[in-house]
């Protein structure tokens, strides 16, 4: 049975579970769509639609007091039992495994966790379908635990957990100190509050002593960008129109980390002429093999500096706005606005765009956890018309980019 045929075979069982038990008033109205949408997305690939649906589902069905202590407690720990895992190599255990399932037991004896103690963690990481419970102590793998046994797959457990750690237990002193004023100043951040550290979070954490939380955010991005693209929908020729030869420059990728979507950009469009351009903290574009990322690149450049890389075709952000509050992006964009050529070349920033109403728990909790890291946020479409406006710029357009949370939205100069 396929994915969606799985997930559609789960919503009819909650349907005839709840039909079955339920009395007045209940969901079914809203148990039908959701049955009726996961099955739409056996055939349509509407597997967000089904998602939101399956969401909307369990939200009718749990009791205000179930969500409140799952939130609680819940999830808290299902996020503590995986970051332990990650540490005792326990995915990558159950990834190798040549049997179809592993005793509580040898995986205890695998990992050198106490058995008693790793029984425990299973337990709650199987309610979260994080591993797959088969019989009594005998655990399996599935895709999720198959994920976090990868760098990338554990890069945001370590990342976050760490970071949050340092904000979450100093958070509402912070906010009751500053009168639940919105955090607008990047140099008093919750982080900074919480870490008790004077350095700005990057500074933080590319700090030479500080490598596995380098190493855990440089994975955090990887994964984020493993999703959909926004090249995989929107028309690149129509963004780029007149094509360049090839000593001109066509993309260069500001703040673009260790190059996973420039590289990719690059596979997907490997016709298209013209160079391509890395650029991040020396930092990071010194950990970077200049050879693996090859045709792209690197150039290690400070945003808060002038943009040495003149009158390329695009100069592309991807998550880069959503790190800074407004007068900080100011400084970035005017920082780039010297090396834009009239009626050629473009700024394409890859965000989410927060919609004004129906917002999915992706844009909010980065926004949120924008808002903690850095005193910074994710915008809605007006914040960004009036962000790229007061830097004497404009928006073009702004791409939808399908099932990718992000949107593309495609500058100019004024
Ligand atoms: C949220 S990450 C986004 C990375 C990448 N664009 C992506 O989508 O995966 C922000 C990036 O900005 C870089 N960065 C932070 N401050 C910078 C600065 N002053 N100049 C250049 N890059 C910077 C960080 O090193 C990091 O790679």
């Amino acid at each position: 049975m396929g994915f969606f045929e799985t997930l559609a075979e789960a919503v009819r069982q909650i349907q005839a579970q709840a039909e079955s038990t339920l009395k007045q008033p209940n969901p079914l109205g809203l148990l039908t769509q959701a049955s009726a949408t996961a099955s739409q997305a056996v055939t349509t690939q509407g597997r967000a639609a089904a998602l939101k649906a399956a969401r909307a589902l369990v939200n009718a069905l749990e009791a205000p007091e179930e969500k409140i202590v799952r939130i609680s407690w819940g999830e808290p720990m299902l996020f503590l039992a995986t970051r332990l895992g990650i540490d005792l190599k326990l995915f990558a255990k159950l990834q190798e495994a040549t049997s179809p399932d592993c005793t509580c037991d040898e995986l205890a004896k695998e990992t050198g966790c106490d058995e008693v103690l790793l029984s425990r963690l299973l337990k709650h990481l199987a309610t979260g379908a994080i591993v797959k419970e088969t019989a009594v102590d005998r655990y399996a793998a599935t895709p999720t635990s198959n994920l976090l046994a990868t760098p990338e797959g554990a890069g945001p457990v370590v990342n976050c957990f760490s970071s949050l750690g340092k904000v979450e237990s100093n958070v509402v002193e912070y906010f009751q100190k500053r009168d639940w004023k919105n955090p607008t100043d990047k140099d008093d951040s919750p982080f900074k509050y919480g870490a008790k550290t004077d350095l700005h979070y990057f500074q933080w954490v590319f700090q030479p002593d500080n490598q596995e939380e380098a190493g855990a955010f440089l994975n955090h991005m990887k994964l984020l960008s493993s999703g959909p693209r926004w090249y995989d929908t929107v028309p690149v020729e129509e963004i780029f129109g007149t094509s360049c030869g090839p000593s001109d420059v066509l993309l260069v990728d500001v703040g673009g980390n260790a190059g996973h979507d420039i590289t990719k950009f690059h596979q997907a469009n490997p016709n298209l002429q013209g160079k391509l351009i890395l650029e991040d903290l020396p930092q990071t574009i010194e950990s970077i093999d200049a050879k693996a990322i090859a045709p792209v690149e690197p150039l290690a450049h400070d945003f808060f500096t002038e943009q040495p890389v003149k009158g390329a075709k695009a100069y592309y952000l991807k998550m880069i706005l959503h790190d800074w509050p407004d007068s900080a992006c100011h400084d970035i964009l005017s920082n780039l606005k010297p090396a834009l050529k009239a009626g050629y070349s473009k700024i394409l920033i890859n965000e989410t765009v927060i919609p004004d109403k129906g917002a999915e728990w992706y844009a909010t909790g980065l926004d949120l956890l924008m808002m903690v890291t850095h005193s910074a946020h994710e915008r809605r479409e007006r914040e960004w018309k009036a962000l790229v406006k007061g830097a004497g710029l404009k928006v073009v357009k702004i791409w939808d980019c399908g099932a990718a949370p992000e949107k593309l939205i495609e500058v100019e100069l004024a």
